[in-house]
């Protein structure tokens, strides 16, 4: 018997024809060198402008590769001034290494409020909006909380109030499960990974700048690739702005073929897939008291986090993987914030994704329903 990954929120298999597109490109490389090989393949390096932007609704040149949400979100963050007397705002389900960065910055945050139901409070929103508000960052999905948070909304919300606050939105669990939609979103910024629910390979991941905010930030690493002399000084390009010369083109490569994949079958029919697979999971272990579900079932995603009464994560962790059965652990390191408000210590993660199968699933509660009636 294979594993099953349940670890979809960490990384999942790629789609079939990553890999291959992958090796293709190292073997033109082995062939030409690096730089010709690039030469060969630029149409399909272009593609990933074009699949991405499909994807989330913008345009090509708004778009910059990049090897990780983190990497993305840090260079966007030192591309700009905030003043002491500016504030960020986020929300409760805000992520780690987000929350590693301003507290080294040492940045003026103020912290929203989500209801236990799952949903943004937007009165305390509203309320902790004022005139020295430059940014608002939002987390679609958490990493360590499988709510699907209404996006949509929040930003229409905040530029009602002020057109000029940037929405800053941190898709890397939302990206490749449910639609993303950069102008439905109405956001300037979207950061992402590619080894998650787009089921890329490791070491990708993109960010998504606005044409509208780009002439407000200066690029903190500037090269030939983003940089022109000119003779009024240093010209920073237009398009891609985040992009430096050198990167991993076969990488790019499998991003975009992925991306490819998701186009074709529809990110609709995978948002649904998906939510109807938790759901099952959900309703064929709701009758267990012994088991305690994190996520309100009316916003589902692939993300379903669980504690078992008598058990410890690890010991959860520990039996499933005895059973081929691949999930993780969320703990206070993924989001201080979440924990400490749940008063909890760790929860077990379980991620699904549209190519697990409901055998699989059916497998998992089999294995969760001998466990607790031991
Ligand atoms: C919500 C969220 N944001 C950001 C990240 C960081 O992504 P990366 O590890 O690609 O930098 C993660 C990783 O799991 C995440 O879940």
């Amino acid at each position: 018997m294979k594993y099953i990954n349940f670890n979809n929120a960490g990384s999942s298999r790629p789609f079939s024809g990553v890999n291959s597109a992958i090796s293709n490109f190292l073997d033109v490389e082995k062939k030409y060198g690096g730089y010709f090989a690039t030469e060969k393949y630029q149409e399909k390096l272009n593609g990933f402008y074009n699949n991405l932007s499909r994807l989330i609704n913008c345009r090509n040149e708004e778009i910059s590769f990049s090897s990780s949400t983190t990497l993305a979100w840090n260079i966007f963050f030192n591309s700009f001034e905030i003043s002491k007397k500016q504030n960020i705002i986020i929300f409760e389900n805000e992520y780690g290494s987000n929350l590693i960065y301003f507290k080294k910055q040492n940045l003026n945050l103020k912290i929203v409020k989500i209801n236990s139901n799952g949903k943004v409070c937007c009165k305390d929103l509203k309320k902790k909006i004022d005139k020295n508000t430059k940014i608002v960052c939002l987390c679609h999905i958490a990493s360590q909380c499988g709510e699907r948070i209404e996006v949509e909304r929040i930003g229409k919300l905040i530029h009602s109030i002020n057109p000029n606050i940037l929405f800053v939105v941190d898709a890397c669990q939302s990206i490749g499960q449910i639609e993303v939609d950069v102008k439905k979103i109405d956001c300037d910024v979207l950061v992402g990974s590619g080894r998650k629910y787009l089921r890329g390979p490791r070491g990708t991941g993109f960010i998504f700048i606005k044409n509208s905010i780009r002439k407000k930030l200066k690029p903190l690493i500037l090269d030939l690739k983003n940089t022109k002399f000119s003779k009024k000084g240093l010209k920073v390009s237009k398009a891609n702005i985040f992009e430096n010369f050198e990167y991993s083109p076969a990488l790019k490569i499998g991003l975009s073929k992925a991306i490819e994949k998701i186009n074709l079958l529809g990110i609709k029919k995978i948002e649904v897939d998906i939510a109807k697979k938790s759901k099952f999971l959900r309703k064929k272990l709701e009758r267990f008291n012994h088991i305690t579900f994190f996520e309100n079932i009316e916003y589902l995603t692939g993300i379903n986090t669980l504690r078992i009464h008598g058990y410890s994560s690890n010991q959860l962790y520990q039996y499933l993987l005895s059973k081929k059965i691949l999930t993780s652990i969320s703990s206070c390191s993924s989001s201080s914030i979440y924990f400490k408000k749940k008063k909890l210590k760790d929860v077990l993660r379980i991620s699904l994704h549209q190519y697990n199968t409901f055998d699989e699933i059916c497998y998992l509660i089999k294995c969760l329903i001998d466990l607790i009636k031991k």
